[in-house]
C-alpha cells in the first residue's frame, strides 16, 4: 500500500486527508483525482504540491468516467484507492438529485471495477452515518443494522456501499468501509452547517436554524475522521464496515450557540426558518468495533468547534473567495423565501 488514489481530494475531508497521509507516511505516492465540482477547490490543496513535490499528483477527472479512471490507474500504478469523491449535500440532493446518483452510486461501481481490474491492496469507501437513517432516542447505530437511507444523498451513499460489500462478496475484491459522523474542521465548504454558521456569524448574518434546532448531530473534528480511516486502512478486516464518529451527540441549537459564544455575538442571530423536508432527527453510531481498533476521537465537541471556528476566523481569504461566487446563486433559492419569511 504505497501508491494511493484519493478520489474527492480537493474536498473537505479528502483534503485533509492528503494532507495527513503525506505527513504521516515518507514512503506514500498520493495522486488526487477530482472532477472539481463546485465543491471541490485546489485552494483546499495550496500547500501540498510544495511541501511533498513528486509524491504528490494531482488528475483532474469523473470518477464516473471509466476511460479517465483508467488512465490514472494505469499512468500512476495505483495499489490503494480511497474514495471521498461524492455529492455531498442532503439540500442539494433535495434540489437536484441526478449528481448524486451519477457519482455516488454509478462513480463507485466504476472505481470497484478499476479495482478489480488492476488488483489493488485495498479499496477503501467513505460512507456516511446517515445511511442507517434517522434513529431513536435511546439507540445507536450497529454497523450490521439495516439501511433506512431517507433523503436522496443518503441513498446514492447506501447505494455505494451495498455495491462495495456485493464487489467483495461476489469477486473477493479488498474492500472496507468506514461510516463516519459530521465532519467539522479546516476547508469545510460553507453549505454545510459549521461553517455556514461561523461564516455568517462573522459578517453578523443570521443563522438559518432548521425548525425547532433540536435535531442531533455527532460532530467530530475532521482530523480524527483521518485518523479513524487511516487505522481501517492498515488494521481493519477486508470485507468490514467500521462507524466512525465519537459517539456524542450535541442538538443544533446548541451548536449554534456555541459558535456565537465563541465569536463573541448575540444568540438573536439564530434565525428558526422552515424546516428541510424529511430532515433526520438524531444520527447515533455504536463506535465500539473502530474502538476495538484502538481509535478513539482525541477532540471532544468544544475542543472541536473552538478550532474550527478559530480557523475560519484566520482564514478568511479562503472562505470570502467562496461565498462571493455562485454560491449567492445557490443561497437565494435555498434561503431567501426561509429568511423572508421572517421565523424568530
Ligand atoms: P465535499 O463535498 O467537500 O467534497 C467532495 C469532493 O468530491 C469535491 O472535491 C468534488 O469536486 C469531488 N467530486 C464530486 N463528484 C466527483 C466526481 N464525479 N468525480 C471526481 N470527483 C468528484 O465532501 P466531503 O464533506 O469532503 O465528503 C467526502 C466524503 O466523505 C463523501 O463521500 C461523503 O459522503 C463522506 N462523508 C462526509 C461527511 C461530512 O460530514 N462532510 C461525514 C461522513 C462521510
Ligand atoms: P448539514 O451540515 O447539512 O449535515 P447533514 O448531512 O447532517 O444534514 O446539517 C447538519 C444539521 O444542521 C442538520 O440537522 C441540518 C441542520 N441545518 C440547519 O439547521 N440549518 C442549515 O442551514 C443547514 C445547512 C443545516
Amino acid at each position: 500500500m504505497h501508491r494511493l488514489l484519493i478520489t474527492g481530494g480537493a474536498g473537505f475531508i479528502g483534503s485533509n486527508f492528503t494532507r495527513y497521509m503525506l505527513e504521516k507516511y515518507p514512503g506514500y505516492q498520493v495522486v488526487v483525482f477530482d472532477k472539481l465540482t463546485y465543491a471541490g477547490n485546489l485552494d483546499n490543496l495550496k500547500d501540498v504540491q510544495d511541501r511533498f513535490g513528486d509524491r504528490y499528483a494531482f488528475v483532474q477527472g469523473d470518477i464516473a468516467d471509466p476511460a479517465a479512471v483508467d488512465a490514472v490507474m494505469q499512468a500512476h500504478e495505483i495499489d490503494t484507492i480511497v474514495n471521498f469523491a461524492a455529492e455531498t449535500h442532503v439540500d442539494r440532493s433535495l434540489m437536484e438529485p441526478d449528481a448524486f446518483i451519477k457519482t455516488d452510486v454509478y462513480g463507485t461501481y466504476v472505481l470497484l471495477e478499476a479495482a478489480n481490474g488492476y488488483g489493488v491492496e485495498r479499496y477503501h469507501q467513505v460512507s456516511t452515518d446517515e445511511v442507517y437513517g434517522q434513529i431513536p432516542p435511546g439507540h445507536s447505530s450497529l454497523e450490521t443494522d439495516p439501511l433506512h437511507a431517507r433523503s436522496p444523498y443518503s441513498a446514492s451513499k447506501a447505494g455505494g456501499d451495498l455495491l462495495c460489500l456485493a464487489y467483495h462478496t461476489s469477486f473477493g475484491t479488498p474492500v472496507t468501509l468506514t461510516r463516519g459522523s459530521n465532519n467539522i474542521g479546516p476547508y469545510q465548504y460553507p453549505e454545510k452547517v459549521v461553517p455556514l454558521f461561523v461564516t455568517n456569524a462573522i459578517d453578523d448574518q443570521p443563522l438559518p436554524l432548521y425548525g425547532d434546532g433540536r435535531q442531533m448531530r455527532d460532530y467530530q473534528y475532521v482530523l480524527d475522521h483521518c485518523e479513524g480511516i487511516d487505522v481501517v486502512l492498515h488494521q481493519g478486516q477486508v470485507g468490514e464496515v467500521y462507524n466512525l464518529g465519537t459517539g456524542v451527540e450535541t442538538e443544533n441549537m446548541v451548536m449554534a450557540r456555541a459558535i456565537l459564544d465563541l465569536l463573541d455575538k448575540p444568540h438573536s442571530l439564530i434565525r428558526h426558518v422552515t424546516d428541510r423536508p424529511g430532515h433526520d432527527r438524531r444520527y447515533s453510531l455504536n463506535v465500539d468495533k473502530i474502538r476495538d481498533l484502538g481509535w478513539e476521537s482525541r477532540h471532544s465537541f468544544d475542543e472541536a468547534i473552538a478550532q474550527t471556528v478559530h480557523w475560519y476566523v484566520d482564514n478568511q481569504w479562503w472562505w470570502r473567495k467562496i461565498k462571493s461566487g455562485t454560491y449567492k446563486e445557490y443561497y437565494k433559492k435555498w434561503y431567501g423565501e426561509r429568511l423572508a419569511e421572517g421565523g424568530s
